[in-house]
């Protein structure tokens, strides 16, 4: 059994953090969200995993993530030179692959099940596909699956105007070597890309066996702002362990799980859980309240936080009212004068999105 990656994609919907590295590097609870996914496939058992990276970020992918050694996995990369589709990323990856069966796991999702459970059904049952499901609220938005009484599915569309169920395809699935003449008789689709859920289709057209289950835990896709602040918040919930490794002076006080980092300094600040803060922070008169990120290297001084994630490098100073719902990117700067301000002075890159609110 071998497992691939998916690290390449436009990144569209995370910009602008995206216009400058990969968004499956962008952190939750402080680890790259890609990261997650590796856990999870070397507990399943899985040691041999193929990254499909792109020729914008794969570069940053390749050296955070390494050859695999610190996750006990051995990884390959496999760059793709256009974002055409995910069933293109598996086309690509088949020398990796051979004739293998193999977990694709999409890089910017993640699920509270284990994937042993399923890895198990899907090698007993002998399939050339299991996909996952979970009832979603708008099923539009999402590959939707028809599934029959016994668990088959009978039918697959990608972002239906009139969904046939509720039943959205969770981004990872398992398939056998039966994939790869699937994906071999398939077309682009309207948006030019080669669909998976189009391969899984012709799978089902071929009478080949095809089956689905629902998970039951969270299913998180990072691939917007808000999906990034729950995910966020939904680690630091079930995930976070106290662990204060930093300097923090008499006047700090810490309630709840917090993490701080070693080399990060605390003068009069109130922090608290669930929170982690990175290495090298200076924090100075702030408030950090629940479900805060905060990166290495960020500085800030009298601010009020909650509900944000601080990436890395960031430095936020004199902010009179509380930041929440936020992500700052790397190396941002955020400042206002000490009283209220006479003026707004703003240098933003292209779709940010600043609220005064
Ligand atoms: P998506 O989130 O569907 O696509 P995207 O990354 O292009 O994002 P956006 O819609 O915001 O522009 O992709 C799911 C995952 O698969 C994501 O981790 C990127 C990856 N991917 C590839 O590696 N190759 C591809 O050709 C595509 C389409 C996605």
């Amino acid at each position: 059994m071998k497992a691939i990656i998916l690290s390449g994609g436009k990144g569209t919907r995370l910009r602008p953090l995206t216009y400058t590295g990969a968004k499956q590097l962008v952190p939750v609870a402080n680890k790259p969200i890609l990261w997650y996914g590796l856990e999870a496939i070397v507990a399943a058992g899985i040691t041999d995993i193929g990254i499909i990276i792109s020729p914008e970020t794969g570069e940053e992918v390749k050296a955070k993530t390494g050859n695999g050694e610190r996750f006990g996995a051995n990884i390959t990369y496999i760059l793709q030179d256009k974002p055409a589709g995910l069933a293109h990323a598996v086309k690509i990856a088949r020398p990796f692959l051979q004739d293998s069966p193999f977990v694709m796991y999409l890089g910017d999702n993640l699920i509270q099940n284990e994937l042993n459970q399923f890895l198990d059904h899907f090698k007993e049952q002998q399939m050339d596909s299991l996909i996952l499901l979970r009832p979603v609220a708008n099923p539009s938005a999402f590959g939707v699956a028809q599934v029959d009484a016994q668990g088959r599915v009978v039918h697959l569309v990608e972002k239906p105007k009139v969904p046939p169920s509720n039943l959205a395809l969770v981004g990872i699935y398992f398939f056998a070597n039966t994939i790869h003449a699937a994906i071999d008789r398939i077309q682009p689709s309207a948006r030019g890309e080669l669909e998976i859920t189009d391969a899984i289709q012709n799978l089902i057209d071929q009478q080949k066996h095809v089956e689905a289950r629902q998970i039951e835990g969270w299913w998180l896709d990072t691939g917007k702002k808000d999906d990034l602040l729950e995910a966020n918040q939904i680690i630091l919930d079930t995930c976070l362990k106290s662990d204060l490794r930093g300097d923090l002076d008499a006047k700090s006080q810490v309630f709840g799980r917090v993490q701080i980092g070693a080399g990060s300094r605390l003068i009069n600040c109130t922090v608290r859980g669930p929170v982690t803060i990175g290495k090298d922070c200076q924090l100075e008169n702030c408030f950090i309240g629940p479900y805060s990120s905060i990166a290495d290297q960020v500085t800030l001084i009298d601010v009020e936080l909650e509900h944000s994630v601080i990436l890395q490098g960031a430095t936020i100073t004199d902010i009179h009212q509380r930041i929440v719902d936020s992500v700052i990117g790397q190396r941002a700067h955020l400042k206002t004068a000490p009283q209220r301000p006479k003026a707004l002075r703003f240098m933003i890159g292209d779709d940010c999105q600043i609220e005064l609110a």
